[in-house]
């Protein structure tokens, strides 16, 4: 019963207005503000990126100053937070960990929940780029059983994350410069990407007025499936088990196969059906950093091989099959020094800025109202109660 449109993963239904991301999967492009994300990811930094998707311009020398001095201010976490997590399991996955702790922030910050005051939309936004750094770091450092590292703001934001993540109290710590451009490029690549899954579900969160700590939270919960931020962890995973060459094809039949469940990782994306515009710059960048870092990985030639058989492949071809963003990115993650397990908590970490830019602009929108889907029934008619004596 009921006129409503039948449309089981909203792929032809506009959830919202937007004025952040346009995406055209035909001609794999992506614009942030009418930005390609090639020249973002070339030649901006994530800081300028985080500014331009909150306040819709690049910013000038100054703004950008002040919009960095601003994010460095926060990125101490309440020293009480250090208790909670010593509540996981070490071997806690950790995005486990990353929900707990951003769900948990609320707590924290009764001051900047009154999402009708923009200022004070702007003060939690700005707590939770700065934040996330340091809860990624601190859920690494706790699955190790090194020390938590405070951070140090002399810093840029991706550097102050490397050593809090790779550094130790007992000596300094050096960023690497190469090691910090890739990584701020890939923070860049994930920063954004419209109405996908967890976006979706952090506005359909903050819909009801939620704590935006609490949406955040719900985003990160929504990132974690394989089928969307956990990809790039699979795909990582998926590329060690072929670990040859020689074994690519039968993994490409497997993935063909429509009685074996298994996919290739990495691999397809809902909207982009020629190529990813991040995936390409994903690739150049993982040559870039091991020529810079004079490092090679097996993985990274079965990846490219992969890639290419696959491309060859007519089933790829015909479903418009293309490696998306997560199958080189776990490629220079892993050479970087990040478990496999810490893939999804960096996406998590740059899809931040995506999430609070969103969710900002949709409490702003004057048309904004609780999301409330509705459904089809397909459950019995209605029917009287039987005791259960006599059932
Ligand atoms: N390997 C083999 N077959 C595939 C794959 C794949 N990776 N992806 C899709 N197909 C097939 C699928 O079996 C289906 O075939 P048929 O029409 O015969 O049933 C057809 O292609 C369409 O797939 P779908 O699942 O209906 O498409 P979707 O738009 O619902 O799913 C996707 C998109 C990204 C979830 C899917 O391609 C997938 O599961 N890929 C692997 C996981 C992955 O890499 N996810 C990361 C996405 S990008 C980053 C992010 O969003 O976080």
């Amino acid at each position: 019963t009921g006129a409503f449109t039948y449309d089981p993963g909203f792929t032809s239904t506009a959830s919202c207005e937007s004025g952040l991301t346009f995406i055209d999967g035909d001609e794999g492009v992506l614009l942030h503000r009418g930005y390609p994300i090639g020249q973002l990811a070339e030649q901006s930094s994530f800081m300028e990126v985080s500014y331009l998707l909150l306040n819709g311009e690049l910013p000038s020398q100054a703004e950008l100053a002040k919009f960095e001095n601003t994010i460095t201010r926060h990125t101490m976490l309440h020293e009480q937070l250090a208790t909670f997590y010593r509540g996981f399991r070490r071997d806690a996955h950790p995005m486990a960990v990353m929900c707990g702790v951003v769900g948990a922030l609320s707590a924290f910050y009764h001051d900047s929940t009154d999402i009708t005051d923009p200022q004070q939309r702007m003060i939690a936004s700005h707590r939770l780029i700065a934040k996330m750094p340091t809860i990624a770091a601190m859920a690494y450092k706790y699955s190790v059983g090194q020390p938590f590292l405070y951070p140090k703001n002399d810093l840029s934001y991706t550097g102050n994350f490397l050593r809090m993540t790779f550094g130790v109290p007992a000596e300094e710590y050096e960023v690497n410069p190469v090691v910090e451009k890739a990584l701020d490029r890939i923070f860049i690549l994930h920063a954004d990407h419209e109405q996908n899954a967890s976006t979706s579900t952090v506005r359909l969160a903050g819909s009801s007025g939620a704590n935006p700590f609490a949406c955040i939270a719900a985003g990160i919960a929504c990132l974690w499936g394989p089928a969307h931020g956990g990809a790039n962890e699979a795909a990582l995973n998926m590329l060690h088990e072929i670990g040859r060459p020689e074994r690519i094809p039968e993994f490409i039949a497997r993935a063909k196969d429509k009685n074996d469940p298994f996919r290739l990782m990495g691999f397809g994306h809902r909207v982009y059906k020629n190529y990813d515009p991040r995936a390409t710059v994903m690739q150049k960048t993982v040559r870039e950093v091991f020529a810079s870092l004079n490092v090679s990985d097996p993985v990274f030639e079965v990846a490219l091989q992969l890639e290419e058989m696959a491309l060859k492949d007519d089933y790829f071809v015909e479903k418009k099959l293309f490696p998306n963003v997560d199958f080189y990115s776990g490629v220079i993650l892993s050479a970087i020094g990040f478990p496999t397990t810490m893939f999804t908590a960096l996406f998590a970490l740059a899809r931040t800025v995506g999430w609070v830019a969103q969710w900002n602009e949709m409490i702003s929108d004057p048309e904004q109202k609780i999301g409330r889907p509705r459904q089809l029934y397909t459950g019995p008619t209605q029917r009287d109660y039987v005791p259960v004596s006599q059932r």
